[in-house]
């Protein structure tokens, strides 16, 4: 008897002759004679078939499997063209490893529910499908970035200052100080380039986001990279080879979980074979108002509805940079050819299609002091706790920039989900912190 076990997408492409699976009772029927388990691993699921006359003595055993029984399977398999994928097992013996109780899932139950029972929903094929694409995503991020010589670096979650303005920040009690949850890496990373010249990140990033949106969590992943000596366009380039090499894995590794979650990959091509367009904050207030008859005035930030307006005329993601100085960050740094009193920065947002928003947000950084001072006191911020940032400018500062993409917001665009709360395990949103 062979008691190496096998996955069931090694035994299906094995095809024939003796198996040893593992896994939990994905669906059962039976009669008399027979059983019928669907038995479900990480890698696939498969029918097996026990015989009565085969199991005498453990009839009644068998009798109690129900649906997640976790089981032990050996047998013989062979193609079965009416079984769900096509093969089957001819059960030979069969280890009961875990019963299970009545499971608390069934196609009935409203989101609430499911995301009240997260822990048990993410065994779904769903949950497993967009998991794995998720693995590939986050896998492909690193391999673009080490390729290119980044490497990874890492800054701290509890931070005594904000970045990303204050409406969305996250007070923790830090031994009866009030620190912040970091909404970026970003004020650390700055400082790291002067060590390691070109870094990333992958780490959560948190959000006192208040809207209950589809694109919103409150503790997400980001994906950041900063490269001392770079321009706008670098970073617009990077961003722009990240995105499509994301992309082009996960068609190349990932189309049958895509295709499981109904997803159409033809959506995505457009991606790989165009280059994504690139237009300034003015040219998209020209698009909107000519196009899509909405006029949105100088100076106001581009909403949800104006973004998902723009990505409507395009199928690949698009770069929109220049935006006015007002509705940015800090950090950014000030065009030089800006015109007085019409500042704009030299960052950019990149807009996904479909309407999944934005995507990515990044800049230039600004090297002169005195304008993050002044940038900073016009947020109202005290600019006496960014002392160690304007150290970074003090000694042998140098052009630099970095971005930061939402691992959420890709993983959302690409699977096609509803929510970006099914592209993360465990979300957190402003009304869902359990389990
Ligand atoms: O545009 P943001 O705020 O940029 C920054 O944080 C920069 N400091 C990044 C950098 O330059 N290193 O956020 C970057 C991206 C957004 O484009 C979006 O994809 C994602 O982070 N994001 C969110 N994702 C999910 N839920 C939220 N509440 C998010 N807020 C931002």
């Amino acid at each position: 008897m062979t008691k190496k076990f096998v996955s069931i997408s090694e035994a299906m492409k094995k095809g024939s002759g003796k198996v040893s699976v593992r896994g939990w009772v994905a669906r059962e029927r039976g009669s008399n004679e027979f059983k019928f388990l669907v038995l479900r691993d990480s890698s696939n699921v498969i029918q097996c078939v026990l015989k009565r006359e085969k199991f005498k003595k453990q009839w009644a055993e068998i009798d109690k499997i129900q649906i997640e029984t976790s089981v032990e399977i050996y047998g013989t398999i062979h193609e079965e063209k009416r079984a769900p994928t096509g093969f089957e097992i001819q059960t030979d013996k069969i280890t009961i490893v875990g019963l299970s109780s009545n499971f608390p899932i069934n196609k009935d139950l409203n989101e609430e529910l499911l995301g009240d029972r997260r822990h048990l929903w993410l065994r779904s094929r769903k949950m497993t499908s967009i998991m794995k694409i998720r693995d590939t995503v986050l896998d492909s991020m690193r391999e673009h970035w080490h390729k290119k010589g980044f490497y990874e670096y890492h800054s701290p979650i509890l931070l005594g200052m904000q970045a990303e303005g204050g409406s969305t920040l996250f007070k923790v009690d830090y031994f009866g100080k009030p620190l912040y949850l970091s909404q970026t890496w970003q004020l650390h990373a700055e400082a790291g380039i002067f060590a390691l010249e070109k870094i990333f990140t992958i780490q959560p990033s948190f959000r006192a986001e208040k809207s209950k949106t589809s694109r919103h969590l409150t503790e997400y992943w980001h994906a950041e990279m900063e490269a001392a000596w770079e321009n706008l366009d670098y970073l617009q380039n990077d961003a722009e080879e990240l995105i499509k090499h994301v992309v082009s894995r996960v068609l190349r590794e990932r189309k049958p979980e895509l295709e499981l979650i109904g997803r159409d990959p033809r959506k995505l091509e457009a991606t790989l074979k165009k280059k994504f367009p690139r237009i300034t904050y003015d040219d998209a207030l020209k698009l909107l108002k000519e196009k899509k008859k909405t006029v949105v005035s100088w100076g106001k930030d581009l909403r949800t509805i104006e973004e998902d307006k723009l990505s409507e005329m395009f199928d690949t993601p698009i770069m929109v940079r220049y935006y006015p100085k007002i509705v940015k960050a800090f950090y950014m740094k000030e065009a030089p050819d800006s015109k007085k009193g019409k500042e704009v920065v030299m960052g950019f947002d990149m807009i996904a299609p479909e309407g999944y928003g934005e995507l990515v947000g990044g800049s230039q950084r600004e090297e002169s002091i005195e304008k993050l001072k002044a940038n900073l006191k016009a947020q109202g911020e005290d600019p006496s706790k960014y002392e160690f940032y304007f150290d970074t400018r003090r000694y042998g500062s140098v052009p630099h920039g970095g971005y930061g993409m939402g691992v959420e917001r890709v993983i959302s665009w690409i699977c096609g989900l509803e929510t970006i709360k099914d592209a993360i395990a465990f979300p957190r949103t402003m009304t869902r912190w359990s389990p």
